[in-house]
């Protein structure tokens, strides 16, 4: 968002937690607009927002330690509340005079998982919602502690392994937890963060998707100005809210151009043209690129190398559209928030490739087409929110996510177009029977796979020797993590008949019941 306008909002300064994520969302969850800014760009991130709150992320790192991140200095000078949160309360202590001892020298353990802490003194924190000299539970994770702190502050809150379990400033309105409030784990963690934003930074919380849809939309006329901006859809609900808000923006400026690469699940392309063509009346170019992109996966079995063709497939492919318009001087993508934060590690260098996202920041200099992306500040669940805003049936907005590489990355080895329409086949069998069982919607994502195992098989008097397939379903907030569905044994084995009598090419089905982590929801 620019600086004009960034509404009321909390900065979070993120020290490479894993779980940073999840401040911005109970922030939000408060009504309340946040953004998160690694810690090397928390001064810039600071003085274009103007944040009325800030909050401090845990991190793997050790204060004590020789070249750990530290916040800039100025946001201890800027007359804004503050909540540090772990390393976030301890890099706090520590830079305004305190002192953090890692845990090797206290000769005390950290504490990690479920704790107890008791309060001790009243704070703007637990207003309404703690009393003094109750018990409550909290999720810890840190082997270093303050083990004195700042001048100004207060214990508030102890644990039996914190004895700095919370502390406050109630002067400066600077308060610090050795838990982590915004996991789960801490039943009324949510709430200590709404009480931060509401309470202490005085913030309204009316933060909604209306709003945001005014908003953004001023943003897209103001960047677009008379351009025409090109946006590339792939059927799920990301690039469609992204479309559909940029045309109410724009209209006619906007062309979108759906690429039928071959990996589309059954009947998906049809279901894009009479949403996009006959519903909204959004000019939509189709593009049959079914051949090149087989050609292309031909002979490759590496997951990333897959993934990387496809990826620089679609730009190419894009590029050639973009021409046959008449140029374009912008390329629109429903690119959301965890895409932007997972492609950033705290120290500012590239993070840990587990996957090549192909929708990230992957243009090449040549197509000189500057970014439209709406979402980019958006959490998924708020995405379906702004398209409920924006009109789209509920039966839309719902579906499950479906990734870029499409089908590829659920074919693992290589991909051809006959493995292609017998996962189809499969995959909308196990949806129609998860429809039927009215689960759709209790599931984040649902899909087949097809295996690159024969296995033996017997059907009638006859020996078989086909195709494996393995049906995945998981539970997740924001994909970052997951849990396995559990479909009970009847409804699997409903699945499995189905699919071995209807789909010639599989005689055999698996059930994944892999969680995230150690597993990733997609197979490659
Ligand atoms: P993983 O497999 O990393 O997936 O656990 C997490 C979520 O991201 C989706 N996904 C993608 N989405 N482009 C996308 O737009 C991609 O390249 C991509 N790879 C994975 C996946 O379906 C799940 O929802």
């Amino acid at each position: 968002m620019d600086a004009e306008h960034t509404p009321d909002s909390i900065l979070i300064v993120d020290f490479g937690s894993q779980v940073t994520q999840l401040i911005a969302r109970r922030v939000r969850e408060a009504g309340v607009y946040s953004e998160i800014a690694p810690f090397t760009q928390a001064k810039t991130a600071f003085h274009r927002m103007k944040p009325k709150g800030i909050i401090l992320s845990g991190s793997p790192a050790s204060v004590p330690d020789e070249g750990s991140p530290r916040a800039p200095e100025l946001l201890f000078d800027a007359g804004v509340p503050i909540l540090g949160i772990c390393y976030g309360q301890q890099v706090m202590s520590h830079q305004l005079g305190g002192e953090v001892r890692p845990g090797h020298e206290t000769g005390e353990g950290g504490e990690f998982g479920r704790a107890f802490i008791t309060v001790t003194e009243p704070c703007a924190l637990f207003d309404g919602l703690w009393e003094v000299g109750e018990r409550h539970q909290v999720w810890m994770s840190h082997g270093d502690k303050v083990t004195r702190f700042a001048p100004g502050f207060e214990i508030v809150a102890v644990s039996d392994g914190a004895p700095f379990a919370v502390i406050a400033d109630e002067a400066r309105k600077f308060y610090g937890t050795q838990f982590h409030p915004e996991v789960v784990h801490t039943p009324d963690g949510g709430k200590l963060i709404a009480n931060f934003a509401h309470k202490v930074c005085g913030l309204a919380g009316d933060w909604t998707m209306a709003e945001f849809r005014k908003t953004k939309i001023e943003e897209i006329r103001a960047q677009v100005g008379t351009g025409r901006v090109i946006c590339g859809l792939s059927g799920g609900v990301d690039s469609s809210v992204a479309a559909i808000l940029i045309h109410e923006a724009i209209g006619e400026q906007l062309t979108c151009v759906f690429v039928d690469h071959g990996l589309l699940r059954l009947g998906e392309r049809e279901q894009v043209e009479t949403m996009f063509r006959d519903h909204y009346n959004i000019p939509l170019v189709v593009v049959d690129a079914e051949a090149r992109f087989m050609a292309g996966l031909a002979g490759l079995t590496d997951p990333e190398a897959k993934r990387k063709f496809i990826g620089s497939e679609f730009i190419e492919v894009f590029d050639e559209e973009a021409h046959k318009i008449g140029g374009a001087d912008f390329l629109a993508q429903g690119t959301l928030y965890p895409d932007v934060i997972e492609s950033v590690s705290f120290t500012g260098g590239p993070s840990v490739t587990i996957k090549s996202h192909h929708n990230v920041g992957g243009l090449p200099a040549r197509m000189k087409m500057a970014l439209v992306e709406p979402l980019r500040e958006l959490f998924k669940d708020e995405v379906r929110a702004l398209g409920r805003e924006l009109g789209l049936p509920d039966i839309f907005v719902g579906r499950h996510p479906f990734p870029g590489p499409g089908l590829a990355i659920r074919i693992p080895g290589e991909v051809t177009k006959e493995r292609c329409d017998v996962l189809r086949k499969a995959d909308a069998i196990y949806l129609d029977e998860i429809r039927k069982a009215g689960l759709y919607d209790a599931i984040w994502q649902a899909f087949a796979v097809l295996l690159p195992v024969k296995t033996v098989g017997v059907m009638g008097d006859y020996r078989t020797y086909d195709n494996v397939c393995a049906l995945r379903a998981v539970t997740s907030t924001d994909g970052m993590t997951a849990d396995i569905y559990p479909f009970d044994a009847h409804f699997l084995t409903g699945c499995a008949t189905r699919i071995v009598n209807e789909v010639q090419g599989v005689n055999r089905v698996v059930y994944d019941y892999t969680s995230k982590p150690p597993g990733t929801i997609e197979w490659e």
